[in-house]
């Protein structure tokens, strides 16, 4: 006889939020599916979305809710209305800023033939950095012709995503992760997240590693996406494929995704809120029941989750459907109701036709950036920035070299990146929006702050519009700045 005592099994508390729309039906669906399942997870209802911005708060989200979220640290999150006009902010945005959810998680899956696809292969896992890049939201209009955005890239931000993307992959049995940036040409900021990759990479050598230049990845993955698994990259290139790939499998309708943060992760379907066929029991409960997988299978629950997800593929292919995916396989179309019971009613078996899925019983890890030195930073030059319309790039060099007489002197001008003075070709199309490089007259000196400043008040002083500056550095003696094109 077996005397050991049972094993405790700790329950997760989590926030949920039944959204609008179809939102509280699916909920209802999805929870009964995961309660039933033998979930160990006390729910917390916080409240988000219409109802919420209606009653005058912008961000969607009452400040209760914020504590729920905060003290949870989980959220799985009906899809929300959001009203339309001005004034009212993306809760997805809020949530995901606020509370640095870093990583966007998003399984790309076919179930073929159950549901159309080009692809009947595809399993793709993509995990786009969801924070920083060109989504820092720091543009400005500088001249009459020119507009800058800012591509802000860090190192802990890197970290922490390919390492995110590494531990998924372990975690998850998967056996291969790829890189896409565009480093040939976006050297420093895009060179940084292939390097990490690289330097984390060494940490999995039970996993095959490759980088791609996002554009041929991008084309590969919508030609054949069998040949990718996990796949990691900066935010824009995956806000981009990580719809492309969804697409393509087919199956956006029934996709979850997941926002990981160090402290909170939030857990949603991809689709909306649907208003045209909210209230009528009609609407497909699938992509959040994944979500619901993916939030067990974070919160240690593995063995719920595979449950659940292997439940679901076997009522796929047993052709219970609801009338979204209706089509030659379906059987039985049902309701939403209908569907959660038809789930619930498979729980214990698994499918036959789609592949069954294995959860891992561990838990997603992500480890705490590294703390390091400081580098021995030197400032050895300016790039200035000018508004400038009077003339040639040659007239330009020529007024400036009048003025800089002082410790700096002027050292390239470009145009919108490309080398225009000394020597530069008069087939480069020029606007109003100069960088002029300034490093010191005497290449043995040292400069300081101070000399940027008495070279700006210099320039100010013979009426030049300066812009802009970008103090050019060197750490532990390796330059931190690009050259100009033709340079
Ligand atoms: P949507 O995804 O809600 O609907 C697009 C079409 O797909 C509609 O015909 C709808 O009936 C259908 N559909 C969506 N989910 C379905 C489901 N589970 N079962 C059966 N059919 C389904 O996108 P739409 O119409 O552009 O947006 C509606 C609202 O949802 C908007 O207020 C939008 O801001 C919001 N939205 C919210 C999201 C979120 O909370 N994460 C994400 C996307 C949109």
């Amino acid at each position: 006889m077996d005397l050991a005592e049972p094993r405790q099994l700790t329950r997760t508390a989590v926030a949920v939020a039944e959204g609008d729309g179809i939102g509280p039906e699916i909920l209802a669906a999805t929870m009964a599916v995961i309660d039933a399942a033998g979930a160990r997870i006390d729910w917390e209802p916080i409240e988000v979305g219409e109802k919420v911005y209606r009653s005058g708060i912008s961000s969607g989200i009452a400040p209760q809710s914020w504590e729920v979220l905060r003290r949870t640290g989980l959220l799985l999150k009906a899809p929300i209305t959001t009203p339309q006009g001005g004034g009212y902010k993306s809760l997805n945005v809020t949530i995901r800023k606020t509370l640095g959810l870093y990583a966007n998680v998003r399984p790309c899956v076919t179930y073929h033939p159950f549901v159309d696809t080009r692809h009947p292969g595809m399993d793709v896992v993509i995990v786009r950095e969801n924070e920083e890049d060109l989504y820092a939201g720091i543009e400005h209009r500088q001249t009459d012709e020119v507009y800058q955005c800012l591509k802000l890239i860090s190192r802990p931000g890197c970290e922490r995503i390919v390492r995110y993307a590494f531990e998924y992959a372990r975690v998850n049995g998967r056996r291969k992760v790829t890189c896409f940036t565009k480093d040939n040409i976006m050297k420093m900021t895009d060179g940084l997240f292939h390097k990490v990759f690289d330097e984390i990479g060494v940490q999995y050598p039970e996993l095959e590693k490759e980088h791609r230049i996002v554009d041929i990845g991008a084309a590969l993955l919508a030609d054949d996406p069998t040949r990718f698994d996990v796949v990691v990259m900066p935010n824009l290139y995956g806000d981009i494929l990580s719809d492309v790939a969804a697409q393509i499998a087919g199956s956006i309708g029934l996709a979850g995704s997941s926002n990981i943060g160090d402290h909170v992760a939030m857990f949603e379907a991809v689709h909306g809120s649907a208003p045209d066929i909210a209230g009528q029991d009609i609407a497909n409960p699938s992509g959040l029941i994944q979500a619901a997988a993916m939030l067990l299978a974070h919160i240690g629950q593995g063995e719920i989750a595979t449950r659940v997800q292997n439940a679901w593929l076997r009522t796929m292919e047993d052709g219970v459907h609801t009338a979204d995916i209706a089509g030659p396989h379906t059987v039985q179309k049902v309701g939403t109701r209908a569907f959660a019971q038809a789930v619930i009613a498979r729980l214990g078996r698994i499918p036959e036709k789609l592949k069954p899925v294995q959860f891992a019983a561990a838990q997603d890890k992500h480890a705490p950036a590294p703390i390091r030195a400081p580098s021995r930073k030197a400032l050895v030059g300016v790039d200035v920035f000018l508004h400038w319309h009077e003339g040639k790039p040659d007239d330009l060099g020529a007024a400036l070299n009048m003025v800089a007489t002082g410790k700096l002197a002027l050292k390239m001008i470009t145009n919108r990146g490309v080398k225009v003075w000394p020597d530069g070709l008069p087939e480069t199309l020029c606007t109003d929006h100069w960088r002029c490089r300034f490093m010191p007259a005497d290449a043995v000196a040292t400069i300081s702050h101070a000399d940027v400043v008495a070279l700006l008040g210099t320039l100010a002083a013979a009426g030049f519009d300066f812009i802009k500056t970008e103090h050019l550095c060197s750490f532990d003696g390796v330059p931190g700045y690009s050259l100009g094109q033709g340079q």
